[in-house]
């Protein structure tokens, strides 16, 4: 039977579990591909959880990009953790970042790594690219993890190898990584149960709670968060209300901690863009679907590059 209290339930007792759970996983190593929000806020996170993590970029610049977004970060942590003792501040900031080595060298990254995530542009073919280079570079017995938002694990992997295909998973974090408590832990139909025990003893071990799903369009949090975002576009371009007055409602009438626009501009627009024309197109069972039928709006924004609270325009200005 299903009891709602034992959901209020499960973030303390996941906490309590932390610690325990750190011991228990036996994955060290973390190789983190794509340094962006969600890549950078990942490395954070495991780095913070005593992993040692290298974190992979296309270049130099967007890896010192991506290191900024963790300082930023950890400096907010720190300031928590330690109130009112600066150094402590700043050791622990040096300490976690001191954890992340910085390459822009995918396979020597690899070479090394328990657990590869990752976490470059939703795009399937560059993603099925970079595991094809991470399946020849990980030791045979890595778990290889994708935290794309929308796209299928099954498909990501479909050109590796059926040994390679077991060990192949979902992690999907959400945004800000630092600060959402919730990892989707998403299982193909040909991953070893092993393997997802694994991954969920990991998530645990960062300070995370779990989740495990199979392996459909969405997983379960963007499956029902994309309705409700293209819904408001669509009342957006039917001009039935403001993007201010939309996201006022639904924080004021709803209780959600942002409103629909906020959060596109948080996500960023060009991902969920991605998302909806690739279920438009070719999403397994929602292709044709009106409800992710290009939207004028959004297309007009990502052409323009206004791509959200990244380029410091979307459909607010920061
Ligand atoms: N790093 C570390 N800590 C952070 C942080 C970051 N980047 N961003 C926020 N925080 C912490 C703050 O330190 C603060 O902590 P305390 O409460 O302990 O003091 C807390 O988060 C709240 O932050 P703020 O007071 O600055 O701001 P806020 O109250 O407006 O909260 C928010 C900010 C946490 C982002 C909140 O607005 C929120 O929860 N928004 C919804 C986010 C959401 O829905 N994310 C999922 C997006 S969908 C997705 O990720 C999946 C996908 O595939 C697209
Ligand atoms: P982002 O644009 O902030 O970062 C993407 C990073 O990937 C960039 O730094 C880019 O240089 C890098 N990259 C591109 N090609 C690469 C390659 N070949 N090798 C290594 N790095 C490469 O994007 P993001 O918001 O961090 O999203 C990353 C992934 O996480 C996407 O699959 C997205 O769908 C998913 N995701 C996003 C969110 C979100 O709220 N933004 C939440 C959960 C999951």
């Amino acid at each position: 039977m299903f009891r709602p209290s034992s959901l209020a339930r499960a973030v303390p007792r996941a906490r309590a579990f932390a610690s325990t759970a750190a011991a228990q996983s036996a994955i060290r190593r973390v190789a983190v591909i794509g340094g962006g929000q969600m890549g950078s806020g990942i490395a954070q996170v495991a780095a913070a959880h005593k992993h040692d993590v290298t974190l992979v970029d296309v270049s130099q610049e967007a890896l010192e990009r991506g290191k900024g977004y963790m300082a930023k970060s950890l400096g907010r942590v720190a300031k928590k953790k330690f109130p009112e003792d600066a150094q402590a501040q700043s050791r622990f900031v040096e300490e976690v970042l001191g954890r992340v080595s910085l390459s822009t060298d995918l396979k020597a990254a690899a070479g090394s790594a328990g657990l590869v995530i990752e976490a470059a542009v939703e795009n399937i073919k560059l993603k099925q690219e970079l595991f094809a280079g991470l399946a020849a570079a990980a030791p045979e017995d890595a778990i290889l993890a994708s935290n794309t938002s929308s796209l299928p694990i099954a498909r990501i992997a479909a050109p590796l190898s059926a040994e390679r295909k077991r060990r192949m998973i979902g992690l999907h974090f959400f945004n800000p990584v630092p600060q959402m408590k919730l990892v989707e832990v998403v299982r193909t139909d040909e991953a070893e149960q092993q393997v997802v025990d694994d991954a969920v003893a990991f998530v645990k071990g960062i300070g995370k709670v779990p989740a495990v799903c199979k392996d459909t369009p969405g997983f379960i949090v963007n499956r029902l968060l994309l309705p409700y975002t293209m819904e408001a576009v669509r009342l957006l371009e039917r001009d039935v209300a403001s993007p201010r007055d939309i996201d006022t409602a639904m924080k004021l009438g709803a209780g959600y901690p942002m409103g629909p626009f906020e959060l596109c501009d948080y996500v960023g627009l060009d991902t969920i863009k991605f998302i909806v024309d690739g279920w438009h197109k070719e999403g397994q069972g929602l292709a044709g679907d009106k409800l992710f039928a290009p939207s004028a709006k959004l297309d007009e924004l990502v052409k323009k590059g206004h791509l959200g609270v990244k380029t410091g325009r979307g459909f607010y200005e920061y």
